[in-house]
């Protein structure tokens, strides 16, 4: 059993990671500025887990703030959520994404090691392959940036990589993750992102709700099935559950670092996506065929395989499971604020 502390604990994925420890028998505590949360969805974790859950407001970068936690909850794990994801603002404000997720990274690793805790799970993402020279991504795939804000998880791996080579005592997961989406069942925590969603399923659900009037596919003309994008996308709480074994896996293994993809290794187009979510909640998505968004790949699909046979995890929860939990939460989400 360990003691756990999450930073970004109260974020989307956090959240998910939060139930599963707990169901997993460890010990919690969430670190978070709710910059981009709020504290009533640890409200909605405890409500889960039958359980208190303890949330420390704070900053990453604020050292003192971090060690605190640590001391006070004595931690001896921490997983590492919490950072800044938009690409478009990333471009934008690329010194936002240096200070908050760099800075911020190098100021918790400072953290852990003035409280001589040196178990981390880092949050990282596919972003990190860039364009795809072969398909399904595998661990070996060279790395490649497209935005500031890939290149802030790219910079934090092998800063990772460097400090785990530097001191073995460190044990040390990146977990790369490919598209997350859904919910955890209850619908009582799920992704609710501020103002208009970069993101596909979270526009989908929007729009199915009458919130937004039409989605924009972006693009038709891919070299894909039906031209549009194709991604892997993999159900939070197996995502979650994926967290659960690397945890186990570092603490028994003598590696300082591991690298796994966390991905189902099924493709679906965005027109996959609409037509699974309007049959499976009897929903309308009204959508239209937009321009390309710059950026943007054909198709990204991992290879889970060595997640599978090192970890012992794989991903159970199908595209309906997908589509039904967000629903369920945006329907959830709207009897509450009704
Ligand atoms: P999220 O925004 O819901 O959660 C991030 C949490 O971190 C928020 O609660 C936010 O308030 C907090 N936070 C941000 N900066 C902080 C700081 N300086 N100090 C303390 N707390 C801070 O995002 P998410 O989708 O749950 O993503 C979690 C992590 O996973 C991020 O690092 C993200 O880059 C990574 N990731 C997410 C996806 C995805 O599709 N959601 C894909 C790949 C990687
Ligand atoms: C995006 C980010 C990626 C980040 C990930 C999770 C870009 C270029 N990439 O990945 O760095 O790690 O989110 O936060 O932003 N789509 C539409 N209409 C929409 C929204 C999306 O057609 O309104 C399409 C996209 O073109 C893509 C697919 O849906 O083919 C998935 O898009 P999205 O959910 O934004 O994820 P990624 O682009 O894979």
């Amino acid at each position: 059993m360990m003691k756990v502390l999450l930073t970004g604990g109260a974020g989307y994925i956090g959240s998910h990671v939060a139930v599963s420890l707990a169901a997993a028998g460890h010990d919690i505590v969430c670190f978070d500025n709710l910059s981009n949360s709020r504290a009533a969805v640890i409200e909605h974790v405890e409500a889960i887990t039958g359980q208190p859950v303890p949330l420390v407001v704070g900053d990453i970068r604020d050292r003192d703030a971090v060690r605190g936690a640590i001391t006070d909850h004595g931690a001896n794990a921490v997983i590492h959520f919490a950072g800044l994801k938009a690409v478009g603002e990333s471009v934008a404000d690329p010194m936002k994404y240096y200070d908050n997720n760099v800075r911020g990274t190098l100021s918790l690793i400072e953290a852990m090691v003035d409280c001589d805790v040196r178990t981390l799970v880092f949050s990282s993402s596919a972003t990190v392959y860039g364009e795809p020279q072969y398909l399904p991504l595998d661990e070996a795939h060279p790395t490649a940036v497209t935005n500031p804000y890939g290149r802030t998880k790219l910079m934090i791996e092998e800063m990772l990589s460097d400090i785990a080579a530097a001191d073995p005592a460190w044990r040390i997961a990146v977990l790369r993750y490919f598209n997350p989406v859904g919910a955890h069942d209850s619908g009582l925590i799920g992704e609710d992102p501020n103002g208009v969603p970069n993101n596909l399923m979270p526009f989908i659900s929007r729009v199915a709700a009458g919130r937004l009037p039409e989605l924009a596919v972006f693009g038709d003309d891919y070299a894909t099935p039906d031209g549009t994008g194709v991604r892997d996308y993999i159900h939070v709480d197996d995502l979650a559950e994926g967290h659960v074994a690397a945890l186990d896996r570092i603490r028994a293994q003598d590696d300082a670092l591991s690298v796994w993809n966390l991905g189902t290794g099924q493709g679906y187009s965005v027109l996959d996506m609409i037509s699974a979510f309007e049959r499976i909640n009897n929903v309308r998505v009204p959508h239209r065929v937009g321009p390309r968004r710059p950026g943007d790949v054909a198709s990204c699909y991992a290879s889970p395989d060595r997640a599978r046979d090192e970890l012992g995890w794989e991903a159970k929860r199908d595209l309906d499971a997908m589509c039904a939990s967000t629903w369920r939460f945006e329907r959830t989400a709207a009897m509450r604020n009704a």
